[in-house]
């Protein structure tokens, strides 16, 4: 595999709040080829007002035939978008109820936008005795992670962090955007994703977004959170 992985993306068609339709996820997908992609694990959301995970899993392979017959070069994985705080979630961990990234590890979660979750750091242990690394989306947008050091702590008891690349041009206010900074100034996130949900201006503002973090690190850095952390974590390995 050779380009970047993105391992938040809401690409699949009619199955969320992501891509509408099969064209809809054909045209994010060019654009994300076009922007130096090569893979993605969609994440779906596993609540229950949308679909299934086997309703996303057929879906994930009508996709890849499609894009495979339209000559665009992406290979999806599975993947799904849990809700930390959603019943059973927890419940589920290291079950088959658990859409883990390509069946590894890790598990992608997200916590409440606006709403404390004081016992995180318990939540995260939890989840790592039961041989689950969780990978927070989009920290930078959730009101948990504004408390002052806790993105720190969550990474010391072994969760990782993803960065979403729309926080860094601000299509998530002010807040987002200097959490965004800041933990990105502290090398505290593991991966970079784009969370696309549509392909309205999404080669605009994804080019805009990597254009923004190259400013903001070292070529080896963005290589490391785009293509290299995010190809260990499809293995299911442990990140250094
Ligand atoms: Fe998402």
């Amino acid at each position: 595999m050779s380009g970047y992985v993105d391992l938040h993306c809401h690409l699949l068609p009619g199955v969320d709040d992501g891509a509408r339709t099969p064209e809809d996820a054909l045209e994010m997908a060019r654009a994300l080829v076009d922007l130096g992609f090569a893979a993605v694990a969609p994440s779906p959301h596993a609540r229950p007002e949308f679909a299934s995970a086997e309703v996303c899993a057929a879906r994930r392979s009508a996709l890849q035939r499609d894009l495979d017959v339209a000559g665009i070069a992406l290979r999806l994985y599975s993947n799904a978008e849990h809700a930390l705080i959603l019943d059973g979630f927890l419940d589920g961990l290291g079950t088959k109820a658990t859409r883990a990234i390509n069946d590894g590890r890790y598990v992608l979660v997200e916590a409440p936008y606006r709403a404390p979750v004081p016992a995180l750091p318990d939540l995260v242990f939890r989840m790592v005795r039961r041989g689950v690394t969780p990978l927070f989306a989009h920290p930078e947008r959730c009101q948990e992670f504004e408390r002052p050091g806790r993105a720190a702590e969550v990474v010391r008891l072994g969760a990782r962090l993803q960065l979403d690349l729309g926080a860094l041009v601000n299509r998530y206010g002010p807040v987002a955007r200097r959490l965004a900074r800041s933990f990105l100034g502290e090398e505290l996130y593991a991966v970079a994703a784009t969370d696309l949900h549509g392909p309205v201006d999404a080669r605009v503002w994804v080019a805009k977004a990597l254009a923004e973090l190259a400013a903001r690190t070292d070529a080896g850095r963005v290589q490391t959170l785009l293509r290299d952390h995010p190809e260990r974590i499809l293995r299911g390995e442990a990140l250094p």
